[in-house]
């Protein structure tokens, strides 16, 4: 395989994961951070990582040594002079980002491609700060990054597409798979997934059902892994919160993703989820079991939800934010969701959809239950 000079740009999370990955990957790792105590934390991360593989045999001492060595933590950007890609991963604040970027093109090589983790900024904005705008792309990796498979590949109308190609490729050397998506909010995982959160939240501010009625008709319905409530308490309301707004904004105010006052209040207050020990559950005390005991009606919560998904999905293939392909494998790889929502839609029925679609329509007079054209004109 042939290895490359990976520049990593950021030691939080998600910058550590990157750099662990592509060092396994057999890539020297160039890994900085403008905080000295970020640095120091993230080689020490990233050795207790590589001790626990030896443990459990995933390496071997050897390989463990090896990938340490491969990466170089440095305290300079000149370090990144002869990298082929730096992938940053730095705060979410477009201002800071673009700063970076300029202050970064003049010093690497004029090959070298520059890709961002971001998860809800423009990459075409992104690719505005720089000289050579048609070498920025977006490379939107998961959480927790050496474990989840999936990497959205994101152009931004400037970019070049060789670096698409070339990404592709350098991504399934490394195991994951790569989906390309359009340079829209949320890309294809934060945009689709939106309904699992904000239609939950609508049931239960109707006052249809309880948090853990919810959750359990989810997972019990159709095996999700982790119900909306419990599962924003994993993220953390903040950042789902932030997600949202960010996605509803960005769309010019969609009012299908349009944030909820039971989240802000949960974020005002501080009930962050599980890190704060308190959110929609409180995680003090045993967690309560779902107070409706009606199988139909647990069926037709589970069901709104899902209908809603599906919609938002054929919604996004309508508007070619994706391929069919690329969308079954971003929700099945992004979020482990069950099935993929496209071929799930057609296993249910498209027409069901559309009639149940047409009835929450008629009942609420919301834009937000529209059924999508991609639903009702299945022609591509
Ligand atoms: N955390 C996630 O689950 C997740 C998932 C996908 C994408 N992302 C995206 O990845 C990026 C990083 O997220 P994170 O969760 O790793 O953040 P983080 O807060 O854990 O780490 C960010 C790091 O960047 C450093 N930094 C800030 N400004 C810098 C600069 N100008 N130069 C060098 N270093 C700088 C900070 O010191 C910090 O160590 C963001 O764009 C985020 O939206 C995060």
């Amino acid at each position: 395989m042939k290895t490359f000079k990976i520049g990593v740009i950021g030691a939080g999370t998600m910058g550590i994961g990157i750099a662990q990955l592509a060092a396994q990957s057999g890539h020297e790792v160039i890994l900085f951070d403008e905080m000295e105590a970020a640095m120091q934390a993230a080689q020490k991360k990233l050795q207790e990582v590589c001790n626990k593989l030896v443990e459990k045999s995933k390496l071997t001492t050897q390989e463990a040594v090896a990938i340490m060595g491969r990466i170089y933590f440095v305290n300079q950007l000149q370090a990144f002079e002869s990298c082929h890609l730096i992938i940053e991963a730095i705060v979410e604040n477009l201002q800071i980002k673009k700063s970076l970027y300029s202050k970064l093109e003049p010093i690497i090589s004029p090959e070298c491609i520059l890709a961002s983790n971001t998860s809800s900024l423009s990459i075409s904005a992104l690719a505005a700060a720089c000289n050579n705008p048609s070498r920025v792309i977006g490379l939107h990796f998961f959480n927790p990054v050496p474990l989840m498979p999936l990497v959205e590949i994101i152009p931004a109308v400037q970019t070049n597409r060789i670096h698409v190609d070339a990404l592709q490729s350098l991504m399934e050397s490394w195991s994951k798979w790569p989906v390309v998506a359009k340079d829209t909010p949320g890309f294809i995982v934060n945009r689709i997934a939106r309904p699992y959160y904000s239609e939950a939240i609508r049931i239960y501010e109707e006052g249809f059902a309880d948090f853990a009625s919810i959750d359990y008709a989810m997972t019990s319905v159709y095996g999700f892994k982790m119900g909306p409530f419990a599962l924003m308490d994993f993220i953390g309301n903040d950042i789902n919160y932030a997600v949202t707004h960010s996605v509803w904004e960005s769309c010019f105010y969609e009012s299908r993703y349009k944030p909820s006052f039971t989240q802000r209040n949960l974020v005002a207050a501080n009930w962050l989820g599980k890190k704060t020990g308190k959110g929609y559950y409180d995680y003090s005390n045993e967690l309560p079991g779902p107070n409706i005991k009606d199988p139909e009606l647990i069926k037709n919560i589970a069901w709104r939800i899902l209908v809603m998904l599906i919609n938002e999905a054929y919604d996004a293939l309508y508007y070619k934010l994706a391929s069919y392909q690329d969308i079954e494998a971003a929700m099945t790889k992004g979020v482990n969701y069950p099935k993929g929502l496209l071929s799930w839609g057609e296993e249910i029925g498209k027409q069901h959809c559309i009639d149940t679609m047409n009835r929450l329509y008629l009942n609420y007079k919301e834009e937000r239950y529209r059924v999508s054209i991609g639903l009702t004109n299945h022609v591509y």
